[in-house]
């Protein structure tokens, strides 16, 4: 599959690192190379990258695996150690890992000389369906996730799902909750393979990132469209925050799935039937238990009183499986 999303390629292609060279040839004419990472994916790639691409004059940046790596402490620290080793002015700059390291790397690609170019190699499946597509970049503050950031297009986004025979199941399951709402939102024969299947195939995962493509396209800075990839996470971030984000991103926004599909049937806008059969769903991917969470826990964190949650908030329903709505208000 190769996609043109703005100017930029995503090519998903099995075991597409044997023609990682040809692949950044095609986009960049220099031979200095800087990859970022994170120690677990540098300790397993580390070889496949430097054998992949021994034409290239390659260093590589690893930072601690994990959210706490998307802070200004560590942005600067990058930084400083990419310019140590010789990183200058249109020197490419790679990011290798999940979507921590892809926010992180595409802050640094954003900001550093005012831009450098940048290719992203997701390696885990919720990077590879969606944090390294769409052009958002982003850091957190003590105050909330994301808080700084920049929309920045990679040169390509190359995805290879050859990456997933490393990533723990917690992981896989992490990304299967966004793959689940990209077929919520947009492709129903993608969500009726996630009734009856854990394990996607390469078709899947294509399906899942042609979701996300499309809505992007559509609406690259989210005035609209690109709202509906928020199903869920109106009350999936309120979730993390209650817990303090001591809880999987993707086991938060299957709680607000479910929460949002609930308040879909109330307001009579969503399928009775469908709160049942998404909950089947997460439930056999144990990514939510019985009995679920009481949403009303957590209206607080959603930082806007009762009232104005009926009157202000933009909320994304389900009409129909691939069908979102967003109305403005919400009756809890
Ligand atoms: N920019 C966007 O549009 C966007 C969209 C969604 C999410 N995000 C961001 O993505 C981040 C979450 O990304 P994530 O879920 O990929 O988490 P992550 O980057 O923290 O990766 C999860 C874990 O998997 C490990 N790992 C990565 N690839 C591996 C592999 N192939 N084999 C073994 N281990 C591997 C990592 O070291 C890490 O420990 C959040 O910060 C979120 O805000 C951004």
């Amino acid at each position: 599959m190769r996609q043109t999303l703005d100017n930029y390629e995503i090519v998903v292609k099995q075991n597409l690192m044997n023609d990682l060279g040809e692949e950044i040839t095609s986009v960049y004419p220099y031979k200095d190379i800087f990859v970022i990472t994170d120690h677990n994916v540098f300790k397993l790639y580390e070889n496949l990258l430097t054998t992949k691409l021994n034409m290239f004059n390659l260093k590589f940046v690893s930072v601690e695996p994990g959210e706490q790596s998307k802070s200004l402490s560590t942005y600067q620290e990058v930084v400083q150690k990419l310019l140590k080793l010789g990183m200058r002015k249109n020197h490419l700059l790679i990011a290798l890992g999940g979507g921590v390291v892809g926010d992180l790397a595409g802050f640094v690609a954003a900001t550093l000389f005012r831009g450098a170019p940048f290719i992203q190699i997701p390696t885990t499946l919720l990077a590879m369906v969606d944090s390294s597509i769409g052009g958002k970049t982003g850091l957190d503050l003590n105050e909330g996730k994301n808080l700084i950031g920049a929309y920045k297009n990679p040169l390509k986004v190359l995805i290879d799902p050859s990456f997933l025979d490393t990533l723990p199941k917690v992981e896989y399951k992490n990304g299967l909750a966004e793959v689940l709402k990209h077929g919520l939102i947009g492709d129903p024969k993608l969500y009726e393979y996630l009734k009856v299947n854990d394990k996607l195939t390469l078709n899947e995962i294509k399906r899942a990132i042609q979701v996300k493509v499309n809505i992007v396209k559509k609406d690259p800075f989210e005035q609209n469209e690109r709202m509906f990839l928020n199903f869920g996470h109106t009350f999936g971030h309120a979730i993390e925050r209650h817990y303090d984000f001591a809880i999987k991103h993707g086991v938060a926004i299957s709680y607000g799935m479910l929460i949002s599909l609930e308040l879909g049937i109330k307001a009579k806008i969503t399928p009775a039937h469908l709160f049942d059969d998404v909950k089947n769903i997460l439930l056999r991917l144990e990514l939510v238990k019985e009995p679920l969470l009481d949403k009303k826990q957590f209206i607080e964190y959603i930082g806007f009183d009762k009232k104005n949650l009926a009157d202000g908030l933009r909320f994304v329903y389900i009409k129909n499986i691939g069908e979102p709505i967003i109305k403005k208000g919400v009756e809890i």
